[in-house]
This record gives C-alpha cells, sequence and structure tokens, in this order.
C-alpha cells in the first residue's frame, strides 16, 4: 500500500543515490528543503546581517508548528540546545528535595539517566525499574512509594525500538501526583504524540532524527499549568519583564509565564529556519502517513529476517514496537566493516545491528539490506548470526 509518494521524497534526500541508508535512528540524512532554508539564512547573514528581529518572528511561528506537532500550546514550547539540555532542564526543574526519588528505566538512554542521576549529589534517589519489552503504569506501579516524585523514561528505545506505553504511565502520574518527564528523541516526526493525552509534565527532544534538522537543536515542552516548575538558570529572555534598557533588576526577577521561562540566551536561529522547513515537509506528508509507511517497511523487514533465520531484538508486535527501528541479532563487531564496504549505513547497538527508518526509505531499500545479508552468509556458509 502507497501513504505516500515516496519516490518523490525519496528525490528530496539526494544521499539515497549513494548508499542504503538505514540509519535515521542515528542522524537523518540533510533534505532538499532543509539544505535550501539553511542557505537562504546564510545568504541572508551574509548580505543583510539580519534582521534578527524578522529571524525572531519566524522562530515564533515555527514554535506555533512545533506545538502543533505535538497538540500543545505554543506558550509550552521552549527550544533547547539537544534532548540532553531539555532533559537537564526538566530535572533541574523539579521541586525535589533529598529523600525524593525518581524512576527511571535500567538501560534507556544515558541522555535521560544522567540529568536524574546528578540529582544524586542533592540527596535525591534515582532508582531504576528493569526493561522489558512491555513497559505500563504497572511497570512502574509497585516502585512507587511516597517519597517517590517523578518519573523519566524514553517513549521509543534507541536500542531495540521498543514504544512504551507512555499514556498508562501519565495516568498513573496523576494518580499519584508525579511528575513525569518523557524523552520523545526517537519517536518524534515518526510517531503521532500527543502531550495531552500523555500527561507528561515535560517532553524533550533533539531535532537531528524524525525532525531532519542537523544537530544542535531540540526543543522542551512544558505543561504551562504547572507554574510552580521554575528553572535553575535565568536569562533576560527567561523573565515575565525582560529589562528594556538592559540593565538587570534583583527586584523583578519573575519568570515568564510561557516555557520561554527555560529559555536561555540567544537561539540556534539557523537550525530553527531548518527545522521550519522540515516541519512543512512532514506535515505535507503526515505524520500518521509516515507511521503507517515505516510498519509496512518494517513488516517486510522482520519478515526478511525471519526467512534468512536473523532474529529480531526487541518487540514484533505493532502496539509495542516502534513503526522505525530494528536491531537484527548481528554480532556488529563482525558486520559493520561489511556493512560499509557494501555501502549500506546501520548502526551498531548493544544486542546486533540497528536498521532505523526515515520517511524516503523503500522497499528497495529493505531488500536490498536482506540481500546483502544473504550473500555473505552463502560466501562464508555460516549462518548470519554465526557471521
Ligand atoms: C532516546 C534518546 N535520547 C537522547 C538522545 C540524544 O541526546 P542529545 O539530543 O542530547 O544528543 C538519543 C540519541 O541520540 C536518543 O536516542
Amino acid at each position: 500500500m502507497q501513504y505516500y509518494d515516496v519516490e518523490a521524497v525519496r528525490k528530496l534526500f539526494p544521499v539515497v543515490e549513494k548508499m542504503t541508508y538505514l540509519d535515521s535512528g542515528f542522524q537523518t540524512p540533510m533534505s532538499t528543503p532543509v539544505k535550501q532554508a539553511l542557505e537562504a539564512f546564510v545568504t541572508e547573514s551574509y548580505e543583510t546581517a539580519g534582521p534578527k528581529s524578522v529571524w525572531i518572528e519566524r522562530m515564533e511561528a515555527t514554535r506555533c508548528k512545533v506545538a502543533s506537532l505535538l497538540n500543545a500550546a505554543p506558550e509550552e514550547i521552549a527550544f533547547t540546545k539537544n534532548t540532553s539540555e531539555a532533559m537537564n532542564i526538566a530535572a533541574n526543574a523539579l521541586p525535589l528535595k533529598a529523600g525524593d526519588n525518581v524512576l527511571l528505566i535500567h538501560g534507556d538512554h544515558p541522555n535521560n539517566a544522567y540529568a536524574f542521576l546528578n540529582l544524586k549529589k542533592k540527596g535525591i534517589g534515582v532508582r531504576f525499574i528493569a526493561m522489558t519489552d512491555v513497559v505500563n503504569a504497572e511497570s512502574f506501579r509497585s516502585h512507587v512509594d511516597a517519597n517517590t516524585k517523578a518519573i523519566s523514561m524514553s517513549y521509543v528505545t534507541f536500542h531495540a525500538g521498543h514504544r512504551f506505553d507512555i499514556e498508562s504511565v501519565g495516568a498513573l502520574c496523576k494518580e499519584m501526583n508525579l511528575y513525569f518527564v518523557v524523552d520523545i528523541m526517537q519517536a518524534v516526526g515518526v510517531v503521532p504524540i500527543d502531550a495531552k493525552k500523555v500527561g507528561a509534565t515535560f517532553i524533550g527532544c533533539g531535532t537531528h532524527k524524525g525532525l531532519l534538522v542537523p544537530q544542535g537543536l531540540g526543543m522542551l515542552y512544558w505543561d504551562r499549568t504547572r507554574t510552580e516548575l521554575e528553572p535553575a538558570y535565568l536569562a533576560a529572555i527567561s523573565l515575565r519583564n525582560p529589562p528594556s534598557d538592559f540593565i538587570a533588576r534583583p527586584d523583578d526577577m519573575a519568570v515568564a509565564p510561557t516555557a520561554s521561562r527555560f529559555e536561555i540566551g540567544n537561539f540556534n536561529l539557523s537550525a530553527i529556519h531548518a527545522l521550519d522547513a522540515a516541519l512543512d515537509l512532514i506535515a505535507q506528508i503526515g505524520i500518521d502517513n509516515i507511521q503507517a509507511h515505516c510498519f509496512a517497511l518494517g513488516d517486510r523487514l522482520i519478515h526478511g529476517l525471519d526467512a534468512l533465520d536473523v532474529e529480531l531484538v526487541g518487540p514484533r508486535d505493532h502496539a509495542l514496537r516502534a513503526p522505525h527501528i530494528y536491531v537484527a541479532a548481528l554480532p556488529a563487531d563482525q558486520w559493520m566493516d561489511y556493512f560499509a564496504s557494501v555501502d549500506v549505513r546501520v548502526s551498531p547497538e548493544r544486542d546486533g545491528i540497528r536498521i532505523s527508518l526515515g520517511m524516503f526509505n523503500n522497499a528497495s531499500d529493505i531488500d536490498r539490506l536482506l540481500e546483502v545479508i544473504r550473500t555473505r552468509s552463502r560466501a562464508t556458509g555460516r549462518s548470519p548470526q554465526a557471521a
């Protein structure tokens, strides 16, 4: 089934002519609209040095597009540098005190975990629950005690493509009056996300995977009803009334009523221009279509791996898996050089080789991957997993 004109989208990602790119979980190759947006920004800077006010106006328009992607209000979106910064802002805004504890998932992305582990020096406990194919409210419930104040987790795992039940965890947090922080780095741009349905306090991500922008830009959603959450860092931009004469006023330091309270200093304006173009492309195709297309490719991949007797690490079921991240149990140390030698871009992961999809991948990419696995196995006469 054709969810959108994939061949037209491929033309926007010229890298597909040079290699079989199955590594969007690492970073997405640059598309033509993103390149053009960056070039236009560079030309404008080069020829006219701005004006910055226009760039900021455009940034606000982009903020609205980010908000609509997450079903949030623009006032709930802050721009950050990356996921890590978003997670650290969130962790340090929570009103936690010595003796409190936070629940995380063992083996979740370290950039999420360290933001909270760093709070240990303030006497805040960090407890890890086990990671299984299913993580939902019940996985956390028995670990919540009187001192538990927050849960933080990824929606989609980078190393095996689990898609955890964040809506049920959000409901648990509401029921038990806990803050809920979600890392959507691997989900955003491919999996629909509704911040309100999730019931998250904070949601953070970078933009260099499903959002198609080079590294160095991230975002943070903040539930604006949580007005008690204040930033650990402060700059003029974070204030309700930034001093127009640029003289700091110690007696007027109320923070902005919007997520700007979490913004610090100037912005990555070039990347924000690129993000605007990327969000337009995603909106044109439709996030549901991107998700459905990736699921269909993923089904083809799983079927092909089964036929080759290569185990899939992580869940197979649509309800439990992300559409676009798959790990084949091929020993990375024995396969990565081979894949590079045949121009197949994938990533080594803790349990095998990660094959991650983007809007531009097609069935031929999957078939080529399967074919190169088959070719090498025939040549060595060994099963792929034995290499
Ligand atoms: C779940 C998850 N969180 C965070 C990151 C990256 O963090 P940052 O955006 O800070 O580089 C990644 C991968 O790059 C990831 O897979």
